[in-house]
This record gives C-alpha cells, structure tokens and sequence, in this order.
C-alpha cells in the first residue's frame, strides 16, 4: 500500500512543480536572506545579512550571486563590510561623507577571495560562490554587513526593505516578501553568553528552472552491455536556437574564447560589470545535435550475479565554463542499494522519509570536482556498483536506466521512453551479456568521441 501512494505523491509533485517553484526532489529547498538588526545609529541601523543556501544539491556558481532590492523609503548604505553595492548611484545630495550607495534599488555582489582582512567578515568574500546545503553544509552560507542611513532607529520605524531579488548568477529565483521573525540568538565564542540581534527578518527565494530558461541546459543519453543501440540525447534536447553560436572544433572554439574574453574586457571597460559577467558567462557551445552544454550518457555496463554496475559520464560542451563543484542528482529505483560509487563522492538524498531511490554524485575534491571547459580534459566519469533488489531488478522496458537526471540542479532532457534500450527477448541476459557487452563498448567508444 505504502509504494502506490507514494507513487502517487509523487505524481502529484511532479505536475505541480509546472505551477509553482517546486522540485519534487528538493521539496524543501529554498535560498534564505536574514537581516539581523545589530546596532542602532543615529540615523539607521547596522544589520549583518546571511544568505543560507538550504537546497539539497543546487548552488551558486561563479560569477556568483547579486542580491537586490528595493528601499521602502529614502534609505542609503553608508557602508557595507564583505560584500558592495555595483552600482553607487547618484549620491548628490550629500556632501562630507559620501555613502556606499544612494540607489533606491540597490544590487549587492560578493567581495573577491584575497580582499584585506579589514573588508572581510565570517563567510564572505567567495567570490559570490554557494555551495548547495546538501553537498556541503559548513560552507552554504555566505553573509555581509551593511550600515544602513536615513532609515528609522528602533524596532518600530524601520521600514523593511521590499522587492527582494537574488540572481544565482542568472535568474530562476523568485524571492517573498520580508517578514519580520523572532530575533535571532547568538552564543558567544566560548558559548557561555547568549545576545540578541534587535530585530530580524526573513526573506526565501525558491527557484524555477522555467524561470531561469526556456530550455533544458543538460540531455541525457544510454547505453548497455545487452543491446549494441545508443540512444543519443534528443535532437535539438536544449533548443536549437539560430542566434545560438557554437563551433565545430576546439581549434575555432580557442579562437573565438580568445576574442570572446577581449569583448568581455571592453564591456568591462565602460564600466558595465553585470553585462561583463553575463557576457563571460555567456555559453559557447561546440556544434552537437543536442546543443546542450552537458551531456550525461548512463551506461548499464555489467550484470553479475548479485549486483550490477552503471557507468556515468558527464561530457561539458561548453568552451566557456569549468563547472567547479558540479553535482549530478539521479533518480532510479535500485539507487538504495548502492554499494560501492568509484571516484565521485556520493549521498543519498531523502525527500519523503521512505523514498531512497535518489542520489547525488559529485567530484572529489581536487581530482574530479571541477568539470573542465570543453575540449580533451571536458569530461568526469565514475562507475556505481548496486546490489541487485530481487524483487524488482530486471533489465527489461528500461528499467535500468535513471528516472530522471538533474546536473547542477537542473533537470535534464531524458529521451523519449520508447527509444530506451531494451532486452532482445529471445536470448537470456546471461547469454546476451558477453557479445552484447563487445559490442556497444566499442560503438560507446565512437559515440563519446564523437
Ligand atoms: C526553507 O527551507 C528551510 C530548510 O529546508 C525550511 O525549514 C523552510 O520551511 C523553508 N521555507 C519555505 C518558505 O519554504
Ligand atoms: C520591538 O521592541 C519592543 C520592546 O522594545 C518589543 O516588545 C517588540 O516585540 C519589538 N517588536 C519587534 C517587531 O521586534
Ligand atoms: C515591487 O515590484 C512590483 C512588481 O514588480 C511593483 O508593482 C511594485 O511597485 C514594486 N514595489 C516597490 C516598492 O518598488
Ligand atoms: C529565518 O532564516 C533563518 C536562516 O536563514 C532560519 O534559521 C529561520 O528558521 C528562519 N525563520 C523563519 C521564521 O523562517
Ligand atoms: C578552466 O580551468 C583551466 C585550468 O584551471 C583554465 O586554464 C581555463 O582558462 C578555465 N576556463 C574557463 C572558461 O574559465
Ligand atoms: C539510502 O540508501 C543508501 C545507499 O544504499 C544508504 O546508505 C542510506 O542509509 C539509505 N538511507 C535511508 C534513510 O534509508
Ligand atoms: C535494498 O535497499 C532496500 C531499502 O534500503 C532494502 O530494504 C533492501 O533489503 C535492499 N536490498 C538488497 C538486496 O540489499
Ligand atoms: C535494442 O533496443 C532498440 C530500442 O532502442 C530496439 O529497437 C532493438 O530491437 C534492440 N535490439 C535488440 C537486439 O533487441
């Protein structure tokens, strides 16, 4: 009884996720801002923001986040400790001192790593990098001070800011209202005095793949050992846009890097930092049928008796990025009995108490956790070895290919069900397995070249 309603749960999440910023395999993930009141001055307050990442399996990546929102009145930062405002906008007004920012919809970035201890507080200065919650939870907060003027100076005059955005570098976030929330409690370091921020309040922003773009930005493809067919990943799986570049070799993919960076450096020049950013992070893709920047090819390797053994690879398409710390999310029933994952690191991910069928994958630190830009080195692959559910392990309609495959939290295009590679009915797996195995290694080997 306890698996069709499950099940069922599940359905239901899947099809609400359309409607709402909601993943079904993260339900409770969510992006939080804090804005702790610590000081009162004479004309606003001091407030130490904190950015929690509470998503299981998606960070930010770099160029990193921008925070922005709108002052309820005529609010400035006369200062900020950790991160700055882009922009400082039009500070005319003021004379002596000079604010930090004067704009009415401020937009505030991380400071870069190596800034003077003076400018750095407790989680900043990463270069606005978020490492999700589930992959590593000491690091997924960053935070910043900002010293707020002509605002009000006690609990009950301070407007709070409205209109929160949060870029995660592109958009996808959609951030609530702020709501003021019991002031945070803080232990000393010796943990033997207790304070009180004088007021606090909470912001969440929950992401939307449909948000941050039309198309998937992943595909994925199959193999196996019984059946010499690869399934590619679906024709134009990440759109096949016209303004979309992409180039053929790596050669031309050096050259147009190459001028690309010169270009960004220009944007820089006149002082457009955002536009800069977008411009770097801006794909450049080489020409594949899917023109996804990455590729997840699943394939189902070897059956023994009493286990069985996938291999994963992930293919970067893209000249333009390294994805440092990726993390890949797959959904498949036998993922509960896994045994043994070679070279990535490897957690199971619980959305409903007493569903296991999910895990992240990500790389080891300082071996394969940085998936290089495309070109020879734009690959990372492991191998996962599951001990074999009698109850439910066969290799028949697919069932050993994942359910669904998300890369860096965003799911990915899967091909249609019915191309799935499937058992030749006739011959028993055992049989199949030896000549079938020859044979779809070799083509997987054309095929990941190619
Ligand atoms: C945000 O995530 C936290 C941690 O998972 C959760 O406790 C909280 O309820 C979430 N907030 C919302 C508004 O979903
Ligand atoms: C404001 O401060 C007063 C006491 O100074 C306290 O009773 C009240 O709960 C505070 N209000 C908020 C919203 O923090
Ligand atoms: C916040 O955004 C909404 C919709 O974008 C807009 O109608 C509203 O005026 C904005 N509020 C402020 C204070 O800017
Ligand atoms: C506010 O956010 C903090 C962390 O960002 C979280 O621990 C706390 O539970 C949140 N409070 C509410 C009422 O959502
Ligand atoms: C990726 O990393 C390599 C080695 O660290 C570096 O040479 C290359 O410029 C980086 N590429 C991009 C697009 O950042
Ligand atoms: C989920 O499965 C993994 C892999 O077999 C196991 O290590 C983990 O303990 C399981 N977690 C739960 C809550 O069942
Ligand atoms: C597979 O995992 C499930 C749940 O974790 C467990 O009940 C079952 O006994 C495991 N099967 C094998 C063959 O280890
Ligand atoms: C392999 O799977 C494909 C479907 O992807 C199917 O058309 C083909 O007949 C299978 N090959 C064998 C030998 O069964």
């Amino acid at each position: 009884m306890a698996v069709p309603s499950s099940l069922l749960l599940l359905i239901l999440a899947a099809t609400l996720s359309v409607a709402v910023a909601y993943d079904p395999l993260d339900p409770n993930g969510n992006i939080t801002i804090k804005w702790d009141v610590m000081s009162w001055t004479p004309d606003g307050y001091v407030a130490m923001v904190t950015i929690n990442n509470y998503q299981t399996y998606r960070q930010i990546m770099a160029p990193g986040w921008t925070v922005g929102w709108t002052w309820a009145r005529q609010e400035v930062i006369w200062s900020m400790v950790g991160a700055q405002a882009t922009d400082q906008g039009d500070c005319s007004r003021f004379k002596a001192n000079l604010p930090h920012c004067c704009r009415r919809t401020p937009a505030v970035v991380d400071l870069l790593p190596g800034v003077p201890y003076n400018q750095q507080i407790a989680n900043c200065c990463r270069g606005g990098v978020l490492p999700a919650y589930g992959q590593s939870p000491s690091s997924a907060a960053a935070a910043f001070q900002v010293s707020v003027g002509q605002a009000g100076t006690t609990n009950r005059t301070v407007r709070l800011p409205r209109n929160f955005t949060l870029l995660g570098p592109g958009p996808g976030y959609t951030c609530g209202r702020a709501r003021v929330v019991p002031s945070t409690v803080f232990l000393t370091a010796d943990r033997r005095r207790k304070t009180q921020a004088l007021m606090t309040w909470n912001v969440t922003c929950t992401y939307s793949q449909h948000l941050a773009s039309k198309y998937p930005s992943c595909c994925v493809s199959f193999s196996s050992f019984y059946n010499d067919t690869i399934v590619p990943c679906a024709k134009c799986a990440c759109g096949c846009d016209a303004h979309k570049p992409c180039v053929r070799s790596e050669r031309e993919g050096k050259r147009l890097a190459v001028t690309g960076k010169k270009h960004d450096a220009n944007a820089h020049g006149r002082g457009n930092g955002v536009a800069a950013a977008a411009a770097m992070a801006a794909p450049l893709l080489q020409c594949t049928q899917h023109m996804c920047p990455v590729r997840v090819h699943w394939h189902v390797k070897l059956n023994y008796k009493e286990y069985w053994r996938a291999k994963i690879t992930i293919v970067n398409f893209n000249y333009r990025m390294n994805y440092t710390g990726w993390t890949l999310v797959a959904q498949h029933p036998n993922l509960d009995n896994i045994t043994e994952v070679f070279s990535f690191d490897y957690k199971p991910v619980v959305s409903y108490g007493s569903i296991n069928d999910t895990a992240m994958f990500y790389g080891l630190k300082y071996f394969n956790d940085q998936l290089m830009e495309a070109g020879p080195h734009g690959n990372v692959q492991s191998e996962v070895l599951m001990r074999k559910d009698a109850r439910t392990f066969t290799f028949r309609q697919g069932w050993a290919f994942p359910r669904k495959v998300y890369f860096n939290g965003d799911e990915c295009q899967m091909p249609p069900p019915d191309s799935y590679p499937y058992l030749p009915n006739a011959a028993p797996p055992a049989a199949a397995s030896l000549v079938g195995s020859a044979v779809a290694m070799a083509a997987l080997v054309f095929f990941l070249m190619a």
